[in-house]
């Protein structure tokens, strides 16, 4: 049984923290608001169990053997005193946020290591403690040098962990899509249906082509040559979803576009690679006019 921390259980960290719980381990919730179970409404995964839940870093005794990052990307820092209470060189952190720049936890974790994680898990927390899950349960770590401690983390448990020895082109696929998805949906402020339009569909395909690039360039297994099809094969599947920073602007929230344009962009301007069609999506989602 492993000390397991999930600083920011929401839509994610409920998912990952109350099977993690029920597969025997001590998980503590690190939360801002107090619950008493994780209820995970579910087809597949369902779950309602009790939680420990602290709402203060000062109540942490002791630090934990693993830390699962899950608040959004932009509340990071925020959770900063989270982290300094959980963590020392002991500790293992597993990012589980979107995008490619996980090292952001590490000012925060008195040098414990940070594992980046590809998070597949569609959920969306509805009350403190209690998710809506629609899709998969599934981590994406590199393989080396933690694959193998987290396949027995996780082993008793539902969710699932997969290691890979080929990170960088999960990891940049799922980069693409949020970068496409996530910021055409944001910015009409309609579904995923919106790609099929006429004047989007090219959007779509240029932003996909020009993560790739960079994607190619970073060692991922991805061809910039594909992305029309990657689009079109999306687009086939028929799914008219939200995304997270469609829901996230129709609600006057803050979204995580720094964390995913915002990286591509940073990552571009190191690699001397244009990338226009990100560029201009990131300033108009940078732009926008706060709602609330
Ligand atoms: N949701 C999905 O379907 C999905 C799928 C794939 C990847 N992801 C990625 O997973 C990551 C987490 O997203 P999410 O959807 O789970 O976000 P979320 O539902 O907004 O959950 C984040 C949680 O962190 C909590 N939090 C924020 N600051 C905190 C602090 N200082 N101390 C303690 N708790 C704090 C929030 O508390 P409050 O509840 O009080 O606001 C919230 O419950 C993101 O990078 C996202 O892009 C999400």
């Amino acid at each position: 049984m492993a000390r397991i921390a999930v600083v920011g259980p929401g839509s994610v960290g409920v998912f990952f923290a109350g099977h993690l719980a029920a597969a025997g381990h001590d998980v503590i919730a690190c939360a801002r608001r107090p619950f008493d179970r994780y209820v995970i409404e579910s087809a597949e995964f369902p779950l309602d169990i009790e939680a420990t839940v602290v709402t203060d870093p000062e109540d942490i005794e002791s630090t934990v053997d693993w830390v699962l990052v899950c608040v959004k990307a932009h509340q990071t820092e925020g959770a900063a005193g989270w982290l300094a209470a959980l963590c020392d060189q002991n500790t293992r952190v597993l990012v589980v946020q979107n995008g490619i720049e996980h090292h952001r936890v590490d000012p925060f974790v008195n040098g414990a290591p940070s594992i980046p994680a590809v998070v597949y898990c569609g959920a969306e927390l509805v009350a403190p403690g209690r998710i809506e899950h629609l899709t998969s349960g599934r981590l994406i770590v590199p393989a080396e040098p933690f694959g193998q401690e987290l396949v027995e983390l996780f082993a008793e448990s539902q969710a699932e962990l997969r290691p890979s020895g080929n990170f960088a082109t999960h990891q940049w696929r799922k980069l693409s899509m949020n970068i496409m998805a996530n910021g055409l949906t944001a910015l009409t402020r309609r579904k995923m249906g919106v790609v099929t339009e006429p004047g989007v569909k090219p959007i779509a395909i240029a932003l996909v082509r020009e993560c790739w690039q960079l994607a190619q360039a970073e060692g991922a297994d991805l061809d910039p040559g594909n992305a029309e099809e990657a689009v079109e094969t999306l687009m086939a599947s028929g799914g008219d979803g939200g995304t997270s920073m469609f829901y996230d602007t129709l609600a006057g929230r803050p979204t995580e576009h720094d964390a995913i344009h915002g990286a591509a962009l940073r990552c571009a301007d190191r690699l001397g690679i244009d990338t226009p069609t990100i560029r201009i999506i990131h300033g108009l989602l940078d732009a926008r006019a706060p709602t609330n």
